[in-house]
């Protein structure tokens, strides 16, 4: 979608027209008749969130009803759902352009909606002989944004399209060693500094996990390291970002039956998700010092792959009893936040993981489950991002008692517990890599890839997470973290 800045008079443009209509003040500037007005104001009384269509032939009218008295985060989620409505009219019309504009409507909400658009005019397209259709070009009223904050939203919408398109990629298509030479070059473009480890290096570094997980695979595994390092950085230590790459999880061994393997594409989000976001902050440049680590590799039964009753020795010396080796992403993770710790002293580590089905059965699809150690202040600032972006986070407790549950009788600790609380176990595994340094577990599993269209996102990898992060990143301060 090209979008472009233009003055919008809505009773002369030329083209299909959207209307954020914020209170019947503002129906001043509406291109219609009074009856159609009246018409408007009663589908209004009905459904405040209405979107109705009007044929202006050969365009298009479309009214997007919203109520200007309650500005706020609902208000803004709603106008991003309506974008959607709107597309979905716009290409049902056969209709590839628009302008946008309104009236009893501010900024925040124009760009909300404009979101919105963007977000829901992305399909993973590139195997498909026919093309879907699309919005190719959006003028929006420049009374509301500038071309600065624009291309600062574009910025970080593009980079939701890659994490999305990496994500739908299937394995095949895109292993470790592509994703993370993928990674390189993109951070060469950017100026984000990049060191790629090889099988060599990883087994040199001792990472256990990582090559643990491994061993069942043709493919060599990868640890990617991401640095935006501005001199202007708020932060004295970096913030480490940590993200799971399982580039496809076939449970190992412990293979996943019948269905439940279907979509584990999608378990290296975590990931793409933290590469995007780096990538984001350095090009629209954040003054925080971020580093992301990303361990890569697929998770399959083949060759002496490693198997229940290995007991694996990580990075940071610990041993890990493994129990079921479906619980594969907490000990790629485990070595690259003991890595972390060691070799950055961070602030702050955050990791995103499609780490659980515990997480999606306790909370579905509607936010993430999080989980934190040390980390009041900056999860407090994470929930608040949440809520008011809709990409939400939920707390899970993280009581003294659940580290009992992972306690093994031959290693330190073994990487699965009981059937109850899984996705607090795995939370409580990584914790202990993290050691004192603050530290805040995201499980995506839940929203990283939509099985069936949700909302503004198609069926398919989302990019969840992303925005919530960049906000964080933009609004840190060193304080936060003490
Ligand atoms: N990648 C999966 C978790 C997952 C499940 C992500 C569904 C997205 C949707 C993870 O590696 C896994 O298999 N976890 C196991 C852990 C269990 C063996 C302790 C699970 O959740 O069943
Ligand atoms: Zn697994
Ligand atoms: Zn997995």
């Amino acid at each position: 979608m090209r979008i472009t800045l233009e003055q919008i008079s809505p009773k002369e443009y030329e083209g299909n027209l959207i209307f954020l209509y914020g209170n019947e003040v503002a129906d001043r500037n509406l291109p219609l008749g009074r009856k159609e007005i009246e018409c408007l104001k009663q589908r209004r009384a009905d459904d405040p969130y209405a979107v109705v269509a009007f044929d202006r032939l050969p365009w298009r009218l479309f009214v997007v009803n919203f109520d200007a008295e309650k500005p706020g985060d609902e208000n803004q989620e709603k106008l991003r759902r309506s974008a959607d409505k709107v597309v979905a009219m716009l290409k049902e019309a056969k209709q590839t352009s628009a302008g946008l504009t309104g009236d009893g409507v501010i900024p925040e909400e124009v760009v909300a909606f404009l979101e919105g658009m963007v977000l829901s005019d992305y399909t993973f397209d590139r195997y498909k002989g026919q093309q879907p259709a699309h919005v190719e070009s959006l003028a929006v009223d420049s009374t509301f944004l500038s071309q600065e904050e624009l291309d600062r939203n574009l910025r970080l919408w593009n980079r939701i399209f890659w994490c999305r398109e990496w994500v739908n990629l299937p394995v095949a298509d895109l292993n470790a060693q592509e994703f993370a030479s993928e990674l390189e070059d993109i951070a060469k473009d950017l100026g984000v500094s990049c060191t790629l480890f090889d099988k060599k290096k990883i087994e040199a570094l001792r990472m256990g996990g990582l090559l643990g997980v491994n061993k069942g695979s043709v493919d060599e595994p990868r640890f990617v390291v991401l640095e935006y390092h501005p001199d202007n950085a708020v932060n004295g230590k970096p913030v480490a970002l940590v993200g799971k790459g399982v580039m496809y999880d076939t449970g190992g061994l412990n293979i996943k039956p019948d269905d439940y393997m279907r979509e584990m594409k999608s378990d290296m989000a975590g990931a793409a998700t933290m590469a995007s976001v780096v990538f984001a902050a350095a090009e629209n440049h954040l003054p925080v010092h971020v580093v992301a680590l990303l361990p890569m590799t697929d998770n399959r039964p083949g060759f002496n792959a490693y198997a229940a009753d290995d007991i694996l020795t990580m990075y940071d010396g610990t041993t890990v009893e493994v129990v079921n080796t479906d619980a594969e992403g907490r000990l790629i993770l485990a070595d690259a936040i003991a890595y972390a710790v060691a070799n950055y002293a961070p602030e702050l580590i955050i990791d995103a993981a499609t780490l659980t089905g515990a997480a999606v059965r306790a909370i579905g699809t509607y936010g993430i489950a999080a989980m934190q150690q040390n980390a009041d202040n900056p999860f407090n600032l994470l929930k608040i991002l949440g809520n008011q972006i809709y990409e939400r986070i939920a707390e899970f407790p993280f009581w003294p008692e659940y580290d009992k549950l992972i306690e093994s009788d031959v290693a330190d600790i073994k990487n699965c517990g009981i059937a109850q609380a899984g996705a607090i176990t795995a939370g409580k595994f990584l914790a202990h890599f993290a050691k004192q340094t603050p530290y805040i577990h995201l499980d995506i599993a839940g929203v990283a890839f939509f099985s069936k269209k949700q909302d503004y996102y198609a069926a398919g990898a989302s990019g969840y997470g992303i925005r919530l992060l960049y906000a964080f990143l933009q609004t840190y301060d060193m304080t936060i973290s003490k």
